[in-house]
This record gives C-alpha cells, sequence and structure tokens, in this order.
C-alpha cells in the first residue's frame, strides 16, 4: 500500500485524523457554519418558531427546512444562487412528543411527518458573515409528500399508475424518501425516490404479490401513514406504490411549477440520476437501485439536445438499460424492451427490478451514487456494502467479497469515450477495508490505509479540477472491524492516481450526504444527516443540517 503521507502530498490539505464526538473536522484552513438546519425558517412567519426541546410545530412544518438532509445541487437563476435540496426521511422519535413512541397516533402528526420530507428549494447568499438562506426569498418552496405532482412517459396514464382518486393516473400527489439527486442539462433538479415501500401498508391482512415482495412492500408500513391517509393502504389503493419509485424533475427558477415523475427513467429504490451525453448528443443518465443485489441502470433518450434546444421528451422517450459486469471485467448495458423481457413497456418500467432480472443483469452490492467524470468519460459508483452476499447471491468479479460490510466503488469506460455505447471495460478504484485488522481482500485495496480508511461509501461527486469526493453512511462505531475508522467522513480520491484523502468527519450518528458549491466555488456545501448528540446547537434535539466549508484564505475548494 502506498503510504498516508505519500498519498496526503497529492492534495492541496492535510487530511484529518479519524473523527470520535460530536465536533465536526476539516483541515487547517479550513472552517464550517451551519448553512441551514432542520427548522430554521424560509419565510419570516417562520422565523425562532423551531423550539430545541419540542421541535417544529404542525403550523410551521411546510414554512421550514426539513429534516434528513440528502441529495442538493446548486443553480444561478437570474444571479442569484438556489438551492434544491432533499429531506429523504424523518426520525419520528426526534419529531413527535415522546409519548408517542416514535410512531405518529393522529393524522396530524402523520402531516407533521409529510411536511418534514421531500424537497425544500431555497435561495442562500453571503451576507458578509458566510452563506445564509435569504428568507423570504420568491424561490424558497418546499415539496411534500402531498404536492400536487404529474408524470409523463410509458409508464403514466396506465392501468398500473390509475387509482380511484386520480382515474387518469397522471397526477400523483407527493414525492417519498427522497435521497440522492442529479441536475439536467438545462438546469433543473432531479429528485430520485428510493424507500417508497416504508411508507405503505395493509390495514386488513392478505399475501404480498411477487411484485410486492420484489419491492419490499409489506403489510406493515414504518410510518403508520396507511393508519391515517387511505392512499397508503394497499388494500384499497394497491396501484398508489406504482407511483413512486421514480424520478422526479423540478424547476428550481419557477416556484409555481408542477413537478414531473419520469416513468421511462424506471421504477426502483432510486439513489441519484448522473445526467450526462452520448456523443450523437442523445441524453444519458446513469442510475442504481440501492438495494442488495439490485442493478445500476443506464436511460439513454430517443431526441438529441443542444444547448437552447427543447426539452420535451428527452426524458419521457427512450430506452431503459440495464448492466452487466462480467468477471473478465468487460460489460455491456442490456436494453429492456417488451422483446427482450416478454414485459409490456409500462410493466417493465414499473417493474425495472424483475426486467432486469429477465435479462440477466449483475447484481451489485447496493448501488448508491454514480459520479460521471467531468472530463473524460468514464462513470463511477458506490457500491456501498452487502451483507447478503454470498450463498444464494454468489460473488462476481466486481462484488468479490462475500459478506461485504466494507464496500467498493466500482469504474466502467463506454466503449469508443461514448456514454452512448452499449459495451464498456470497468475497475475497481478502491475496495474499501481494514489493514489494521485483516490481512485479507477484507484489508481492502491498496490505496486503503491506517490513515484513510473507511466504510459504505455512497455520496459522490467530482469537483472542476476532477477530484472525486466520497461520502461515507456506514458504521461508526469505531470498534472490532471498523475500529480506527472513526465517524462517517468525506474524503477526496484522486482517479488518477488511485489516491485518496481524509477532508471532513462528521458528528457521531451521523452520515455525510450531499455536496454542492457556491457559484465561484470558495465553499462547498455539505449535508449531515441523522447527527447524533445535540449537533449543531450544542443543546436539545440534534438537527440535521447543510453546513458551509471555506478556505479561510479564500482560495476556491474544488
Ligand atoms: Fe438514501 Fe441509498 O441512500
Ligand atoms: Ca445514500
Ligand atoms: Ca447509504
Ligand atoms: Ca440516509
Amino acid at each position: 500500500a502506498t503510504s498516508a503521507r505519500a498519498q496526503a502530498a497529492a492534495f492541496a490539505f492535510e487530511p484529518v485524523p479519524a473523527g470520535t464526538g460530536f465536533a465536526i473536522q476539516v483541515p487547517k484552513g479550513y472552517a464550517w457554519k451551519p448553512l441551514v438546519r432542520w427548522g430554521d425558517a424560509l419565510v419570516s412567519e417562520a422565523k425562532d418558531s423551531f423550539s430545541a426541546e419540542t421541535g417544529v410545530s404542525l403550523a410551521m412544518s411546510d414554512k421550514v427546512f426539513g429534516e434528513n438532509t440528502d441529495g442538493m445541487e446548486l443553480f444561478e437563476i437570474d444571479g442569484k444562487q438556489v438551492i434544491a435540496v432533499n429531506s429523504e426521511y424523518v426520525n419520528p422519535e426526534i419529531n413527535l412528543p415522546a409519548d408517542a413512541e416514535g410512531m405518529p397516533r393522529t393524522a396530524d402528526e402523520v402531516t407533521l411527518l409529510k411536511n418534514m420530507q421531500g424537497v425544500t428549494v431555497i435561495e442562500v447568499a453571503d451576507n458578509g458573515e458566510g452563506y445564509a438562506v435569504v428568507v423570504d426569498s420568491p424561490f424558497n418552496r418546499r415539496i411534500t409528500n402531498d404536492t400536487q405532482m404529474t408524470m409523463d412517459g410509458p409508464a403514466a396514464g396506465t392501468d398500473l399508475t390509475k387509482t380511484s382518486a386520480d382515474p387518469e393516473g397522471k397526477s400523483p400527489l407527493g414525492t417519498l424518501n427522497n435521497c440522492g439527486s442529479g441536475r439536467t442539462l438545462w438546469g433543473t433538479y432531479l429528485t430520485c425516490e428510493e424507500n417508497f415501500n416504508g411508507y405503505f401498508g395493509m390495514l386488513t391482512e392478505r399475501d404480498q404479490t411477487e411484485a410486492e415482495k420484489r419491492y419490499g412492500l409489506k403489510g406493515e408500513s414504518q410510518y403508520n401513514y396507511e393508519k391515517h391517509d387511505p392512499r397508503f393502504d394497499l388494500i384499497a389503493n394497491p396501484n398508489e406504490p406504482h407511483r413512486f419509485g421514480w424520478v422526479v424533475e423540478i424547476d428550481p427558477a419557477d416556484p409555481k411549477s408542477v413537478p414531473v415523475k419520469h416513468t421511462a427513467l424506471g421504477r426502483f429504490k432510486h439513489e441519484n440520476a448522473e445526467m450526462v451525453q452520448a456523443r450523437d448528443g442523445r441524453i444519458v443518465v446513469y442510475l442504481g437501485d440501492d438495494e442488495r443485489g439490485e442493478f445500476i441502470y443506464r436511460y439513454v433518450s430517443n431526441g438529441t439536445w443542444t444547448e437552447g434546444q427543447p426539452t420535451d421528451g428527452l426524458l419521457s422517450d427512450g430506452t431503459l438499460y440495464v448492466a452487466k459486469f462480467n468477471d473478465d471485467m468487460s460489460g455491456e448495458w442490456l436494453a429492456l424492451t417488451p422483446e427482450t423481457t416478454g414485459m409490456t413497456l409500462p410493466e417493465l418500467l414499473v417493474y425495472s427490478r424483475i426486467a432486469g432480472t429477465k435479462v440477466g443483469a449483475t447484481t451489485m452490492d447496493r448501488p448508491e451514487w454514480i459520479a460521471a467524470h467531468p472530463g473524460k468519460c468514464e462513470a463511477y459508483c458506490a457500491l456501498t456494502n452487502n451483507s447478503k452476499r454470498g450463498g444464494s447471491m454468489p460473488v462476481n468479479a466486481a462484488n468479490p467479497r462475500e459478506a461485504n460490510e466494507y464496500g467498493q466503488i466500482v469504474r466502467w469506460r463506454p466503449d469508443g469515450e461514448d456514454h452512448g455505447a452499449d459495451k464498456f471495460a470497468w475497475d475497481l478504484y478502491v475496495m474499501a477495508g481494514n489493514p489494521d485488522v485483516h490481512k485479507d481482500a477484507f484489508a481492502g485495496s491498496a490505496n486503503v490505509t491506517s490513515g484513510n480508511m473507511f466504510n459504505s461509501p455512497d455520496g459522490m461527486a467530482f469537483d472542476s479540477h476532477g477530484m472525486l469526493w466520497i461520502q461515507t453512511d456506514g458504521d461508526d462505531s469505531n470498534e472490532g472491524d471498523f475500529a480506527g475508522m472513526g465517524n462517517n467522513q468525506m474524503l477526496v480520491g484522486n482517479p488518477e492516481t488511485g489516491a485518496i484523502a481524509r477532508f471532513l468527519t462528521a458528528p457521531n450518528g451521523g452520515e455525510v450526504t450531499g455536496l454542492c458549491w457556491s457559484a465561484d466555488r470558495k465553499v462547498a456545501f455539505v449535508g449531515i444527516q441523522h447527527p447524533g448528540g445535540s449537533w449543531p446547537d450544542g443543546n436539545g434535539k440534534p438537527r440535521s443540517a447543510v453546513i458551509a466549508v471555506w478556505r479561510e484564505d479564500g482560495a476556491t475548494v474544488g
């Protein structure tokens, strides 16, 4: 292994040690402060309404920043900086009174939870004391589990997406479990619906269908929605879950715009959506399905696009593919079509997982974020970990370790340097591991050392210099197989040399998720989800937050 010191020399910052406790660590010469926390006001009416003891009130719950921040993107709109940011899920025990014991008991309590999730759009500006939310900006907006949406693509308006409340099957309400993000080349936001299954339950018992089993839909929900909103009762509304698990496009420039669910991009537990372009101008979107043994997908539009041209149909008319990673380190994209799957077009989109199995896709170790290199034709996917690898889910070359507790990052180079090509070559950029504890494959690849080790890569983004920022969501016990790794963290990887250095550590209990930059690249915005302790305020409830990180000498960060 190349020493941690030699690897660190390749970076413009001094790496931080493993983190413990609740303080954020950033490199020497850098500083940070919260940009926006759970419960912070978007409008004057909600100012100072957050309580350290009781959190957010129902009345203010759609006027403040949501909980559990995740994917985000920054947009420059008419000289303003606007961030669209996901709130993935809620911690019911933090949002509800203690006597609720972590489960909502009334329709109002369900509405409170619904409002703490979804998407927040905020204008941000440097007010002389660093970046802050521009309260009352006309761009500020909350999109929740109940916001009116529309759907397009082959599965919209079909018998699979119609419900009693929406007989046309094109007007779904709300977005659920918004995990990773993406941005279109034309400046809109993509929010990705991940663990939507956990919001549905059955008020009376019946056996699950095969499709419900494959998508993790069960008799019991995690959040009791079905007891207070019949939309979430699988008995009354068996098609309602078909209206979730999509990639949703939001125009951050128009606070009145109706979000669009794009069924052409497939239905699964979407992590993020990384958009690039094929050489011939077709739109390509890389997509991961974060579940043990599920797949990596690629969408390719039929139409082509150049800047300034109309975007109609680019995300509703195309072909969905699923990845096969061969053991000889070649790979191919397998088209999901009625011919290849024996399913109708709406069926193979609503049940993409089932279609992927039919064509022989490679089972992966939980595909999280996919990031495309800005300077060359290459894409990286974080495979976070997979406790079920082995046995009936045998190892393969891209997912080579049984009971994989550390994860790896796979990358592929499309043939002909064209994201539109159907074949690629792949390798592993890093196998996470613990070289202090293990001497076998669980020690990790050569670029993993005592000084940079981590587990469970999740969020990823390239900066403008072609450096890969890696965020983790793993075991932060700092014990046993995870001894020496400390809290969750954000690292920077050099894709050319393989060198990796630790840039930031999170408060214990939290994961690092979501990354974007100010327009001048002098500030990085970083998400901290489900922190422990009383972070960041030091008293009362812990608050998920987006933080700003900058160099004290005013130089760019990435
Ligand atoms: Fe919400 Fe797969 O992370
Ligand atoms: Ca994630
Ligand atoms: Ca994760
Ligand atoms: Ca998470």
